[in-house]
């Protein structure tokens, strides 16, 4: 399943991030690619370690933590920290898998890739292509979105990024480790909790059929989640 998450930056912040990033030092992404990976990925990454990566990607940490839809639709334990990226020139990842299991011995952190994340920074219409591809169940998805918007999808999938022909992409990825590993559970989770979200305004604050729900979602939490 593919989830998007509507404005996890407003224009405004999108701007003055865009702004920080123009003439940032990118370095060939190939660096960081695995040896099956570096056949097929051609973009320009922020170096692991530059300081204007780690402190954007600590301001794109902040606001996950703080947006509803994404708590709840990843139901996040570990998340790495944000890469930025960019595609121009025909730059394009092919198809490939994520790795499952990925360490920072420097941060001490190590995770397993639930749930892949993208947050494109800029318009659809400052490029050509750059489309992320994912092949779900129900066959190939294609993502484009709004600068300021990000997509969740699970790491397990095949995905590529088509090349970019006009313009550039820029966009900050990451991968997050759930405290739900089975993305069927984790779905049915999501699903309970935006029909809780959506009936909660309407309802006294002590609603009987309310706090049933709830009392549902936690117990299936509790039955399900690994911390
Ligand atoms: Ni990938």
């Amino acid at each position: 399943m593919l989830i998007v998450i509507d404005k996890l930056l407003n224009k405004n912040e999108v701007a003055q991030m865009r702004a920080r990033l123009d003439g940032s030092g990118w370095l060939d992404g190939a660096d960081t690619a695995g040896s099956r990976s570096i056949a097929v990925k051609q973009n320009l990454q922020l170096p692991r370690g530059d300081a204007l990566a780690q402190e954007l990607g600590n301001a794109i940490l902040r606001k996950l933590g703080n947006h509803p839809e994404f708590v709840s639709a990843s139901l996040a334990e570990k998340i790495w920290p944000p890469v930025f990226n960019c595609y121009r020139d025909g730059g394009h990842y092919g198809t490939h898998s994520d790795a499952a299991l990925m360490r920072l011995p420097e941060a001490g952190l190590s995770i397993r890739s639930d749930l892949s994340a993208t947050l494109f920074l800029t318009e659809p219409d400052e490029y050509d292509g750059g489309e992320l591809v994912a092949e779900t169940a129900f066959g190939a998805q294609s993502v484009k979105l709004e600068a300021g918007d990000m997509v969740l999808y699970p790491s397990s999938s095949l995905h590529q990024v088509t090349p970019v022909t006009r313009g550039q992409r820029i966009c900050a990825i990451t991968w997050i480790q759930s405290a739900v590993a089975d993305e069927g559970a984790r779905a049915l989770l999501y699903d309970l909790d935006c029909s809780i979200r959506a009936l909660t305004p309407d309802r006294a604050k002590d609603d009987a059929d309310i706090n049933r729900l709830i009392h549902v979602y936690h117990n299936l939490l509790r039955r399900w989640a690994q911390v």
